[in-house]
């Protein structure tokens, strides 16, 4: 009986520690697992701060480890948690400040021994040129995205933009699992085989908001309490530009970066020009301005006298050319374009150059004939990206399609290489 008994107490120690094993090598298989989202942004300063988000299931904040590259110490960041809309992760956000321009910043998120970097960007540009990644329209299909993706990441931007349309949901509940994609499409190929991760800024288009429409009427508010209904994923997901859903990075004196809203879940015309119009005016001493929106003023395939496109041209452009901008960079059409530059609607060698069209993940669309569409330099009905490079004052402009082939590049002779 007794022999029994030890034998019986013995079998069930051995299952305890089978258990707690089995247990233990879980929890540290999900300790180790990678996050299921992770996304660097700018809300501030790209020169000194960085906004890190990883999305996981679990509520409970985590600590991101933070390190300047090569020196061995690291610091912890608490995780601010939001949640994912419509969805059962949650973002885990830290924004660090205080960051030194121009660095390398090892991260690890939580327990993950898995180490990624970012690069803060330079204090100056006059002898050491950035490079720009730009494009719209990014998800039809996210093998499309994916493909663009790895080309961009071929060219190592400082940073990417995508100026709307990002993952086709329609600010839809049950389109969440296209959010899904899109940040799977980020996490497999806008993180670089040695750990670094490219930035990513984003603009509104019009899959972002209801039904892809705008709401406009004297009936509708734009506040931020409407605008977070409109388009849920946008304004729930991302640090920048958050509220109002139009915005500007400085980045030092050297160059801004203004994002604007083409009547989605802002009007053209109201607080946003006027807004548009001051922050222009405070930039007088800045070296270089882009822009972008995401209906385009010059279109290479949609109609020319189009509502939006017009709102665009009256209420922007004269703006735009008055602050002596070069580039503007519009998408929506599905299509790669660069225009003459324009200035007062005709094409004039000191006006702005328009550059589209939202190509870089969805099916292309048949273009405008350029012999015969009098602003359109060049339109081809192809998936692209187009890579900006910045040095001091000059620029020139790469675009590039989604199998690696350089498809068009401004200026003809460009002061940078
Ligand atoms: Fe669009």
């Amino acid at each position: 009986m007794k022999n029994n008994q030890s034998d019986i107490s013995q079998r069930a120690n051995y299952f305890i520690l089978v258990f707690f094993l089995a247990a233990f090598t879980v929890s540290s298989a999900l300790a180790q697992q990678d996050p299921t989202g992770i996304f660097l942004t700018w809300k501030e300063d790209p020169l000194t701060t960085m906004v890190v988000d990883w999305h996981l299931e679990a509520s409970t904040a985590e600590v991101l480890h933070v390190s300047e590259k090569g020196s061995g110490t690291w610091a912890p960041h608490t995780s601010h948690v939001h949640p994912f809309p419509h969805s059962e992760r949650y973002i885990h956000r830290v924004a660090l400040s205080g960051l030194k321009p121009g660095t390398s910043y090892s991260i690890k998120f939580g327990k993950r021994d898995k180490v990624y970097y970012f690069n803060t960007m330079p204090a100056d540009i006059s002898k050491e040129a950035i490079r720009i990644a730009i494009g719209g329209d990014s998800m039809h299909d996210q093998a499309f995205m994916e493909k663009t993706n790895s080309q961009v990441a071929k060219y190592d931007p400082h940073f990417a933009v995508i100026g709307g349309d990002l993952a086709y949901a329609n600010g839809d509940p049950k389109n969440v699992k296209r959010w899904y994609q899109w940040f799977d499409a980020v996490k497999n190929t806008l993180i670089r085989e040695d750990g670094r991760i490219i930035p990513l800024v984003l603009g509104i288009g019009n899959h972002e908001v209801r039904k892809g429409v705008f709401e406009e009427g004297e009936e509708i508010v734009y506040n931020d309490e409407n605008r977070a209904k409109m388009a849920p994923f946008y304004y729930g997901l991302f640090a920048f530009p958050g509220q109002p859903g139009y915005g500007v990075l400085d980045f030092g004196k050297y160059f801004s970066f203004f994002l604007l809203d083409s009547d989605h879940s802002n009007p053209i015309i109201g607080p946003q020009t006027d807004w548009f119009k001051r922050e222009l005016a405070v930039r007088d001493d800045v070296t270089q301005i882009i822009t972008m929106h995401h209906v385009p003023a010059y279109p290479s395939v949609r109609d020319f006298n189009g509502t939006t496109q017009a709102r665009v041209r009256e209420h922007w452009l004269p703006l735009i050319e008055k602050a002596g901008v070069k580039l503007v960079f519009e998408n929506h059409d599905h299509a790669y374009k660069r225009t003459f530059p324009i200035k007062n609607n005709q094409v004039d060698k000191d006006g702005v150059v328009y550059i589209g069209d939202g190509s870089w993940g969805t099916t292309p669309r048949e273009v405008h004939d350029p012999a015969t569409t009098w602003y359109l330099d060049k339109a081809i009905s192809v998936r692209a990206f187009t890579l900006v490079t910045l040095q001091g004052s000059a620029y020139n402009i790469l675009s590039i399609d989604e199998d690696g082939n350089v498809i068009d590049s401004y200026p003809p002779n460009p002061l940078i290489k």
